[in-house]
């Protein structure tokens, strides 16, 4: 199989996992405990049907959005994912440029591979940056201050990582950051060697951001899992994100919202808008969907502030859905990766192009030409 064979989101999976070490192809593709919420988070979009209208004339549609005050042409975006150079050695620069190309959000995990400052130099498509907020408070300056000077466009402070999923394929599979190699994996990373000659010879593998502060992740191995559960403040309230909020003093979002008292509280503080996420199932399994939650939050605070749906999008027809619900935009980790994963820049373009085509097919299929066309009375929910 090679690039020109994916059509799709499972396609690009599969060439991900053809590619990868299996204890980072299962990072990237697992969830918590029985990932009932990670399988939820697609299935919920099979829950709802799309009502078309026709002879509307549709040669022209229009697919750009405003978000945090930009515009970019698609309505959807790469959400903030980690460690990007162990699913292909330019991680972070493979996906800003394919970003750019189609002039969508990027956004830089804290836990990036590359840097905010190179970051900002190689692309300027609007950037976010995914602040984790760590007991270490130099460290949450330093991020702070860095995507400042990098003139990041949005600040997104992740709250759903509280302390670490239980990613029970992350503990079979020994996986850390550093990678190492286990009895268990050496089979998995032997079978994988253009994988191993990249990871060796293309540059050191780095936290940028962090490494200045911490061991744990950059030169000490740790799971994520763990990383998050011994680095993280689990002190963090109200309080500090509205603090947050003021002294970045631009456009802030939370991460990783779910419930609608949550939401109203985002605006109090100050945000500007919320990612509805459950962190791609892969903190607190049983948790809801996206999807599922997005009509009673669009309700509540979709006109005071931006509201992204995030995760489980795997096709045009599922952003239809949630921009029909009323999310300003769709956003998604795996929805790239598999195709950084699968050939990098080449593969994310290849990944991004597909999701454009298939939202522009879809609009004219459903009789709009502009994404406000689409709203509530297009959409019928087989369970009410
Ligand atoms: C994860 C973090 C790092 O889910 O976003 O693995």
């Amino acid at each position: 199989m090679n690039l020109k064979d994916c059509h799709n989101f499972s396609d690009f999976r599969i060439l991900a996992k053809k590619k990868l070490p299996s204890p980072i192809f299962h990072y990237i593709d697992g969830a918590a405990d029985d990932e009932i919420t990670y399988n939820r988070n697609t299935s919920a979009f099979n829950d709802v049907d799309l009502v078309p209208n026709v002879l509307r004339g549709v040669e022209n549609v229009d697919l750009s959005t405003t978000i945090f005050g930009k515009k970019i042409d698609l309505p959807f975006y790469c959400s903030p994912t980690a460690l990007q150079r162990l699913f292909h050695y330019d991680g972070e620069r493979a996906v800003g440029k394919a970003a750019q190309k189609f002039n969508t959000m990027f956004g830089v995990s804290a836990l990036a591979t590359v840097s905010v400052e190179e970051i900002s130099s190689l692309i300027d498509t609007p950037k976010m940056f995914q602040f984790y907020f760590h007991k270490d408070r130099g460290l949450n300056d330093s991020c702070l201050e860095r995507a400042k000077a990098a003139n990041f466009d949005v600040m997104a402070l992740t709250v759903d990582t509280i302390t670490g999923g239980n990613r029970e394929r992350d503990l079979r599979t020994g996986f850390t950051s550093p990678p190492k190699l286990t009895i268990s994996s050496l089979f998995s990373f032997a079978t994988k060697p253009m994988w191993g000659i990249n990871y060796l010879t293309k540059g050191k593998f780095e936290l940028p951001h962090l490494q200045d502060f911490v061991k744990e992740g950059t030169s000490t191995n740790s799971s994520i899992g763990n990383y998050f559960s011994t680095m993280l403040d689990q002190s963090m309230n109200w309080n500090d994100a509205e603090k947050l909020c003021s002294k970045w003093g631009g456009h802030f979002a939370l991460k990783g919202i779910m419930s609608v008292e949550d939401a109203k509280k985002a605006v109090d503080i100050g945000c500007t808008g919320i990612m509805v996420s459950n962190h791609g199932g892969r903190q607190l399994d049983g948790s809801r969907s996206p999807f599922d939650q997005l009509a009673e939050i669009v309700d509540a605070v979709g006109d005071k502030i931006d509201v992204i749906c995030e995760g489980g999008f795997q096709r045009g027809t599922h952003m239809l859905k949630a921009l029909s619900l009323g999310a300003k935009a769709c956003a998604g980790g795996r929805l790239y990766l598999y195709a950084l994963a699968a050939a990098g820049q080449a593969g994310v373009e290849r990944a991004l192009g597909q999701y454009k085509a298939e939202l522009e097919r879809d609009m004219k299929l459903m009789g709009c030409t502009k994404i406000s066309d689409l709203n509530r009375n297009n959409l019928r929910f087989r369970y009410t």
